[in-house]
């Protein structure tokens, strides 16, 4: 079922607009703010918007974390670590708190989304200022504007499923690439996953907005896109299929296009023309595939089989032979047996994904596969993944081996961490390559020679012409 709900309501948006002027006068408001992004993408851009509120409340980004007058999580539910490294860093707030008591902390993302975790956070972290959820985001304003008013905390979860709210002010991280929502929530229920749980049900943007917001990105710079949504194949805005709007926003210009993430159960043929015909589309697909084993695929939900995957493989490598695919893989499943996991180990070995993010099965609370038998011993687990990580390992350097010598058109994101000499940036196939430069160079398109290959990066010259 495909709903597309209604906006919030634009007055909705004017109250707090006029809630951030409020806290902009304020004198005892925080005037600095430093914000710790969890989990996924659709995480990263959510602070991209709430920093936009911050600002327009009067705050400035603090480039320290210990010294910011307001720190805000937002986190991340998806596996247990990603819970614990959450609540780990909250605790070690409280420490903060006891030397500079002004300081007001806010948890809010996915994980106060859960059922019954905001009550239990306020109980166990007393010190928490804020706890709010997903659905609610546009409320920050409000929110904070009663915890200074009143200064006792304030726990705000809403259970509904959110809206699509267009107009919020917004601080984007880089001036040359962007994130762009075209849809939010999910409604696949895959049986381990709790995002459909947190994120609420599916719903798209309209075409329009997204083009709007392409355009202005443009005019401002932006040299790429990555269009973000859990599912874009199922984006369904004011009618137009996903491909649709690919093809739409690849007139508009900008030199390169990606999305994430898709579901390789609704990946339409006109997606893979697309890949054959659209010019700034770039050469790379992340295409979970989460287990090669039909029985596993089937009990985790995911709506086709090994043969379906290998034949959407087949149709995008024909479409465009030079395209680098990535994938997500859960080992240790509920009940997954050596033979089956042995079937995802041949499905790797038979894609030769340039790079795969492996994951132990982590049991979420309120999900179907949480009340499933679960037999496999943590440590076979932990030897499963080690020899896929090996396999794909082993893969990942053939693939890059095999681009020694050639040229790639880099996208410069950013002076490399090991050596400031040197700056990163990514091939079409979003391959990270490094190569000696400064940076002035960051934002451009630079052609390289790849010189050498290393675990999971390429190493590479300038040419000069
Ligand atoms: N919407 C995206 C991904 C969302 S979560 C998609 O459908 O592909 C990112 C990845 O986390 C998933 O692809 C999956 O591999 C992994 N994941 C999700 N829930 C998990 C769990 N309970 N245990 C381990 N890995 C999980
Ligand atoms: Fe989770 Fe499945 Fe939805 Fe992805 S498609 S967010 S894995 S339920
Ligand atoms: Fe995590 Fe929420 Fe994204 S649970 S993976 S931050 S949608």
């Amino acid at each position: 079922m495909r709903r597309e709900l209604p906006q919030v309501a634009e007055n909705e948006i004017l109250r707090q607009q006029e809630i951030m002027r409020l806290v902009r006068a304020m004198e005892a408001r925080p005037q600095s703010y430093f914000i710790v992004s969890m989990g996924c993408q659709m995480n990263e851009r959510d602070s991209e918007t709430i920093a936009g509120m911050l600002e327009e409340m009067g705050m400035v980004a603090s480039p320290v974390r210990e010294e910011a007058d307001l720190i805000l999580y937002n986190t991340c539910c998806v596996r247990e670590n990603a819970e614990n490294k959450a609540l780990g860093n909250v605790i070690w707030l409280k420490e903060l708190k006891k030397v500079k008591p002004e300081l007001l902390i806010c948890v809010g993302g996915c994980m106060p989304q859960e059922k019954g975790m905001a009550e239990r956070m306020k109980q166990l972290y007393p010190f928490i200022d804020l706890i709010y959820g997903t659905h609610n985001l546009y409320r920050l304003p409000e929110y904070l504007h009663r915890v200074l008013k009143e200064r006792t905390p304030v726990v705000e979860v809403e259970q509904i499923d959110g809206e699509v709210v267009e107009g919020l002010p917004e601080v984007r991280k880089s001036p040359f690439h962007a994130f762009v929502n075209i849809m939010y929530g999910c409604d696949n229920f895959c049986t381990y996953c709790i995002v459909p749980y947190v994120r609420g049900r599916e719903r798209s943007r309209a075409p329009e907005a997204i083009l709007e917001e392409a355009l202005m990105l443009r005019d401002q710079g932006v040299q790429e896109i990555t269009l973000l949504g859990q599912n874009v194949n199922s984006y369904r805005g004011g009618g137009a299929e996903f491909a649709n709007l690919l093809y739409r926003l690849d007139r508009l210009g900008i030199p390169r296009i990606r999305f994430m993430t898709s579901h390789p159960k609704d990946l339409s043929d006109e997606l893979i023309a697309a890949y054959g015909e659209l010019r700034h589309l770039m050469p790379h697909l992340h295409l979970p595939v989460q287990a090669g084993s039909d029985e596993i695929l089937r009990r985790m939900n995911r709506h086709y089989d090994k043969a379906r995957y290998m034949d959407v493989v087949e149709r995008l490598r024909k479409a465009r032979p030079d395209i680098g695919l990535t994938t997500d893989i859960i080992v240790g499943f509920p009940g997954e047996t050596l033979e089956q996991f042995e079937e995802t180990m041949a499905l790797v070995e038979a894609v030769r994904y340039d790079s795969a993010y492996t994951f132990i099965y982590s049991p979420r609370t309120g999900t179907a596969a949480a009340k499933m038998p679960d037999d496999t011993p943590a440590s076979v687990k932990s030897e499963r993944i080690q020899r896929l990580i090996a396999l794909q390992q082993g893969v990942t350097s053939e693939i890059l081996n095999g681009m020694v010598g050639g040229r790639q058109t880099v996208l410069v994101e950013s002076v490399s961490a090991r050596d400031e000499r040197s700056v990163g940036g990514r091939t079409p196939r979003a391959i990270m390559v490094n190569f000696p430069g400064d940076e002035s160079l960051i934002g451009q398109f630079v052609d390289v020679e790849i010189t050498s290959a290393g675990r999971n990066t390429l190493r590479g010259k300038r040419i000069e012409e």
